[in-house]
């Protein structure tokens, strides 16, 4: 397996995931905050107060990344801290944590991705009704501008959303992430507003960041037909539709695929989108990103009404401790499908990883062969779709620490750093040192 010289080898996080310091320096409430609050919403009422403190240990951290040989690091920035009301009154000492954060980068010679969004709206902005407002594009607007305005110069790489399938559907549709809604029109306008925002905002950050490349980040899940049978097959192309073109087919080609629209438009979800706005999403963007981890098998059941389907098991197959299915083949057929559809001129694989639960470190390692293998398993794959001839310029590991798994709290961990939470202590596992392995030997080849 090789990958092309000038290929990024990073690793990622999100700030409320990893920064704390969630009541410092002017940072305003996030609807996480509000949320992990809840009894019952997140596992072990475990919150992002703290994370892995990196807003206090980021040139610490940015020296593990150096040692480990990346050359990129995606985080996202935290709304809440750069404006704690959403719009309105910059808070300064947000905007120079991130100075200071990807100052410390390049001096490490590593390349920043920023995402400006990875889930952490302000809780004013949810009080004004979130992204179900239509103003919300206009916020988003707004937020883009203060913060390409203040990095323009210094970041050559921009993400406007991170998932917005998880932003809406996960968070508004199924009510497992903040705010937790479980109403359908709810998540079909906050996606519909989703897309216009990353509309809005690639031409705003452009003209911030001349020369930088601008994209977004969508999460794929690869579909199969639990069974041959006809039913299934079509339930696959139904979930592939709602998980993923809802989401590529506006950014791609302005438009929303036209067998599921088909579907929902009767049913009265699409009650509050006014479908002839969509077109304002497909702007010019320089690559996509892509988060992969698994697949899913999908089978017809008329009983569900949304989409008439539900979710098989693969009971020969490995799985994560999250029950996610080790199917490195599905990350190759995504990005070979991405090509052939959508021509993206590149692409990044924004993340990629597994949770397991690993033993304690011992030695100053931790060992966690399974974690290991996933990648051992997944990097082939991106470079057979490079052989192909997809243009896969990038590789971020998910995640460089363990950290807030947001309703699964500390409990599920994806770091090839082991965090203890206690001490914030940060040890290498296995994966990490093979990573490490991996990235030197195709730096001398
Ligand atoms: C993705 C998220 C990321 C992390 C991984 C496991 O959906 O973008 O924050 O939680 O899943």
């Amino acid at each position: 397996m090789s990958f092309p010289a000038d290929f990024v080898w990073g690793t990622a996080t999100s700030s409320y995931q990893v920064e704390g310091a969630a009541q410092e320096d002017g940072r305003g409430p996030a609807i996480w905050d509000e949320f992990s609050r809840t009894p019952g919403k997140v596992k072990n009422g475990d919150t992002g107060d703290v994370a892995c403190d990196h807003y206090h240990r980021f040139p610490q951290d940015i020296a593990l990344m150096r040692d480990l040989g990346v050359n990129g690091y995606r985080f996202s920035v935290a709304w809440p801290r750069v404006l704690p009301q959403g719009v309105g009154r910059i808070n300064e000492a947000g905007l120079d944590f991130y100075t200071r954060l990807v100052d410390a980068l390049r001096e490490a010679g590593i390349e920043p991705y920023l995402t400006l969004y990875h889930w952490d709206l302000p809780q004013a902005l949810q009080e004004r009704g979130g992204w179900e407002n239509p103003d919300s594009v206009a916020w988003f607007s707004e937020y883009s501008h203060v913060v390409s305005s203040a990095l323009g110069a210094d970041i050559g790489h921009w993400i406007t959303l991170n998932e917005p399938f998880v932003i809406s559907m996960v968070a508004n549709l199924m009510g497992v992430h903040a705010p937790g809604k479980r109403d359908p029109v709810a998540a079909y306008t906050i996606a519909h507003h989703l897309m216009l925002a990353h509309g809005a905002s690639v031409p705003i950050v452009r003209a911030n960041a001349p020369g930088a490349e601008v994209g977004i980040t969508l999460d794929q899940t690869y579909s199969d037909p639990l069974t041959s049978s006809d039913a299934d097959r079509r339930a696959a192309r139904r979930f592939a539709a709602f998980h993923n073109d809802w989401f590529l087919e506006p950014v791609f080609r302005g438009v929303y695929p036209a067998d599921l629209l088909a579907r929902l438009e009767p049913q009265g979800v699409l009650a509050r989108v006014d479908l002839s706005q969509i077109e304002r999403a497909r702007v010019p963007i320089d690559f996509l990103g892509v988060n992969y981890y698994t697949r899913s098998l999908v089978r017809d059941n008329p009983g569900e009404p949304l989409l008439g389907l539900d979710f098989g098991r693969n009971e020969h197959g490995q799985h994560t401790a999250l029950d996610w299915e080790v199917y490195p083949d599905g990350l190759l057929h995504t990005l070979l499908y991405l090509r052939n559809a959508y021509y993206p001129a590149k692409i990044y694989i924004t993340e990629n990883g597994c949770a397991y639960d690993d033993p304690q470190p011992s030695n100053g390692v931790v060992e966690d062969p399974e974690r290991a293998r996933y990648y051992q398993l997944h990097l082939p794959a991106a470079a057979e779709a490079i052989r192909l001839g997809v243009p896969v310029a990038g590789y971020f590991a998910w995640s460089m620490f363990d950290n807030f798994e947001w309703a699964e709290g500390y409990d599920k961990r994806f770091g090839i750093y082991h965090v203890d939470f206690a001490t914030q202590q940060r040890t290498p596992k296995r994966s990490a040192l093979a990573y490490r392995d991996r990235i030197a030997a195709e730096r001398t080849r």
